[in-house]
Order: structure tokens, then sequence, then C-alpha cells
């Protein structure tokens, strides 16, 4: 028995984050409320909408969890402040992206929207709430925090008694497209803090569908630490095995044997080596970068410089992807039609933040391609705030030199096509029928596949030329 009852939480940001996590708590736990407040309307909006093909997020599972939890115990809503004076738990799940400017630009997390959290939750909060950190903060943010927290206690007047806090670290290892299953079944959860019966309150909660033993409890500075590392350590490998993939096709090997070798070693592992056009998503060059910036800070040059070199080699990927295209197409790209599959940074997701289709996409934009852009779940107006570039208005007529449309179907997007190039992993491209589809586009055409999703055998017996990433000739 904990002695702090956790009856309601309030969770602050109904992002990917935010949003399945705490479908999943209340799907779990149907004695605890569950309120998730957003400041963004729209977003609040859409997570109550009663078509659950309107949800915010697109997750695989994330409907039905939704549909059995929402207005029982899990509810949406604007009202941060009313939310957090009633909870005993508050959850902070804003977003935390990397600095654009000031000290730590380019490498540090920009705080601003967690300090603005924490001082709702100092202003608001009654009684003692336990505070728990959820979105991926540097080291040591959890002091940040509590010294801020700590200051709700000047607020009070005699008539009301004192709020008090306790902070904890408990990072999510979600991966997207796989949220549900990875909540509902994760390897194990962090929880780190000073409080033995703050993290047992939150420990109880997950104690109702995941077993002991797989939930580890450490100190506050390991719990933040293990988030940054564990990311890296992911990315690394990410980085390592396309580094593998240049040289495969350098020397005339090919990366899928390789990774298939070396993962058989069990010490290594069949896991995270696909290589690819280049990792994305919210959380690996953010993560990398902020343990950059914490390794330059305590001196630590080496360490700093040794993990830089992750990102730095995801960066020269996706531009070596987009030079080798254009070198393929005789050297210019200026007025071809380029078809995009996928803009997605991987299958089963609608998220775009730091897709190596964005970067990919501009370098041949800035090269004077016209692109013909497909993706299943992201919606057009979503890649014209990533380019930064709004879509011509016809799909079947893309207008001038570097610029782009928006194509609803495959078929669509490589009609009168040079080339194909497939930057997501989605299902649908395993089973294109390319005898078909070959002849929409204009010969010499190509299929560049960075995701190892196409036949080859299908593709030459098409006519197609066919490049893959990792793939060297003999
Ligand atoms: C990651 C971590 O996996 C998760 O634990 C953490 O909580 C958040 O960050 P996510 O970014 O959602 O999750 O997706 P992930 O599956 O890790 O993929 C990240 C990127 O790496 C994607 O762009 C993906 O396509 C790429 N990737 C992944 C590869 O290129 N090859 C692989 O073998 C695996
Ligand atoms: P993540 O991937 O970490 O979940 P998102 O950007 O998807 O990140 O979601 C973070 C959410 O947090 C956004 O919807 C944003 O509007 C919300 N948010 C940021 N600051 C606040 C705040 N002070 N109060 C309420 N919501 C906030």
């Amino acid at each position: 028995m904990t002695i702090y009852p956790i009856k309601s939480i309030c969770c602050i940001g109904a992002g990917y984050v935010g949003g399945p996590t705490m479908a999943v708590i209340a799907d779990r736990c149907p004695h605890i409320e569950v309120t998730v407040v957003d400041l963004n309307e729209e977003r609040i909006a859409a997570w109550n909408d009663s078509d659950l093909n309107q949800l915010p997020v697109y997750e695989p599972g994330l409907d039905d969890v939704v549909a059995r939890a929402r207005g029982r115990n899990l509810y949406f809503s604007t009202a941060v402040d009313e939310s957090i004076a009633s909870a005993d738990m508050v959850f902070i799940s804003v977003n935390t992206p990397t600095k654009k400017k000031g000290v730590g630009a380019g490498q540090a997390s920009d705080l601003r929207w967690v300090e603005a959290c924490a001082r709702q939750v100092a202003q608001w909060a009654k009684g003692h709430t336990v505070v728990v950190e959820k979105s991926t903060l540097p080291v040591r943010t959890a002091a940040a925090i509590k010294a801020i927290l700590d200051t709700a206690k000047s607020k009070s007047d005699n008539a009301e008694p004192l709020s008090t806090f306790s902070v904890l670290s408990n990072p999510e290892f979600l991966a997207e497209g796989t949220a549900i299953r990875d909540l509902e079944q994760p390897d194990r959860v962090l929880i780190g803090g000073n409080d033995k019966d703050a993290i047992e309150a939150l420990a109880t909660i997950y104690s109702h569908w995941v077993p002991n033993r797989k939930i580890l409890r450490t100190k506050l500075w390991s719990s933040e630490l293990s988030k940054l590392t564990a990311n890296a350590f992911l990315a690394q490998r990410i980085s390592s095995i396309n580094s593998v993939a240049a040289l495969c096709e350098a020397t005339g090997a090919d990366v899928r044997e390789v990774a298939l070798a070396i993962g058989t070693d069990s010490r290594i592992g069949p896991k995270f080596l696909d290589a690819g056009p280049g990792f994305g998503g919210s959380c690996f060059q953010k993560d990398i970068l902020n343990l950059v910036y914490l390794s330059r800070h305590f001196g630590l040059s080496e360490v700093a410089s040794y993990w830089e070199q992750v990102v730095e080699l995801n960066n020269w990927q996706q531009n070596r992807i987009s030079a080798l295209l254009v070198q393929r197409l005789f050297g210019t790209v200026t007025g071809k039609r380029l078809a995009i599959l996928g803009f997605a940074f991987k299958a089963n997701t609608n998220d775009t933040r730091e897709s190596p289709a964005i970067r990919i996409s501009l370098d041949l934009l800035e090269e004077g391609a016209q692109l013909a852009i497909h993706d299943p779940k992201v919606a057009s107006t979503q890649i014209a705030l990533a380019l930064g570039k709004a879509p011509s208005s016809s799909s079947s007529e893309i207008k001038g030199e570097g610029s782009w449309c928006f194509a609803t179907t495959v078929a669509e997007a490589l009609q009168g096509a040079d080339a194909v190039l497939i930057l997501t992993e989605w299902d649908e491209y395993l089973t294109l029928d390319w005898s078909s589809l070959a002849g929409l586009m204009r010969a010499p055409a190509w299929v560049f596949d960075t995701r190892s999703v196409v036949n080859p055998v299908e593709i030459s017996e098409a006519g197609l030329i066919m490049w893959r990433l990792g793939e060297g000739s003999d």
C-alpha cells in the first residue's frame, strides 16, 4: 500500500507520447481518472472526435484503446489549470525540440515548454502532487522542475495548506508505429527518483499490467541518462549499418547478407540492422545532440565527438542518396518528374519529424526536380509545412522546376516519372504490381529502393532499372 494513493492523473501534452501513454494507463486502470490536457484546441478536439479515424496520432490499435476508455475514465481537455488542481499525479509530456538559438543552439533541448508546465503545476497543484517527467529531457532537468515547483510554497496563504511535490523521471521507450504494443508489453518501465513513496505510487499504476521484475527503480539522474543513452545506442547501430551499406555498394557485397551474418551473433542480435535512408523521428538526433552538449559541458570533448559522428553519418547518408539519384539520372534532374514513395520517418506513423524524406526532397527540389509525393498517412498540408513550400495545384501537371505535388495513389505519383524513390517501408509498397506500373513511367525509368521493399526480379522483369541501398554489383 502506497502512502500516495493515485485516484486522478493529469497529463500535460496530448502528443505522440502523452496521448497513447495515457490511453493505455486509463484502459488498464479503470479506477483512475485520467485527463490529458493541451493548449492546442484543435488537437484536443481531434482526440474527442467521435470518428476514431480522426485521432491526431495514427498508431495501430490506438483507436480500440481510446474507444474502451474515453468518456469512462479517459478525458481530453483544454482546461489545464483545473485538471492540474484536481490531480494527485501530473505527467509532463510536452515537446522538447532542439534549441534553435542562444546558448546550446543546435544541440541542447529547448525547455521552455517544460518550464512553463512546471510553473503552471506550481501555481495550481493542491496538497501533495507527484510530478512525472515523461518528455525526453536532458540530465538534471528534474532538479530544475523541482526548483520551480518549490516556489509554490511561497504562494500559499494561511488559509490553504502548502502544496508539496515529488519529482520522478519515467522516460518513455515507445517507438512510433508500435506504441500500443510497446506500452502494453514493455521491455521495462524505468522510474527514477529520490522519494521512495512516490516511486511506489507510480510503480503501483504500472503493476496493473507490467510484471514487477520489469519495473526498474533508479536514481533520478540514472533514469534521465538511460533514456538518452538507449536512443544513442539504437541510433548508433543504424549509422553503423548505413556506413557498412556504403561500403557494400563500393565493394560488391550486399548489406542484407552482412546484416544477417552479423545479427546471428547473439551478442550483436538481429534487430535494428536495417540499412536505410537514415534515421528520423523526434528522438534520436535530439537525444544524441543532448549527449554531445552534456559531454562538452563536462569537458569530455572526445566523448562528445564520438557521439556527434553518429549524427554526422546520418546527415551524410541522406545527402548521398539525393546526390546518387542525380548522378544516375545522367547528372541532372532539372525538370524531371520523380515519384517519392513515403514521407513519414518510418512506416505505420503519420509523423514526419526529422524524416529523411524532408532533406532528400529538399535536395532534389534544389536540383530543379518535380516531385510527386505519395504517403498513405501523411497529409499534403503536413508535407507542405515540412518542405516550407506549397504544392502545385494538380498532380498531373507540376508547374515549374523545383516544385512538388501530392499524389493520392502510387499510380498517380508514377505517371510520367523518370524515377521512383522509395523512402518509407509502408506495407502497400511491398505488393505493388510493377509490371503494370512500369508502363506509366518515362523510359529509361529507374527504381531507387532505400528500404529493401521491392523484389529486384520483378523490377527487372518489368523493364525498369534498379538501384538498391547497400547492394554492390559484382
Ligand atoms: C525511438 C526509440 O526506438 C524509442 O525507444 C524511443 O522511445 C523513441 O525513439 P521511434 O523514433 O519512434 O522510436 O522509431 P524507431 O523504430 O526507433 O526508428 C527510428 C528511425 O530509425 C526511423 O527513421 C527508422 O526508419 C530508422 N531505422 C530503425 C532504420 O533505419 N533501421 C533500423 O533497423 C531501425
Ligand atoms: P511528443 O512527441 O513528445 O508527444 P508532441 O509535439 O507530439 O510531442 O506533443 C507535445 C504537446 O504538448 C503539443 O500538443 C503541445 O501543444 C503541448 N504543450 C506544450 N506546452 C504545453 C503547456 N504548457 N500546456 C499544455 N500543453 C502544452
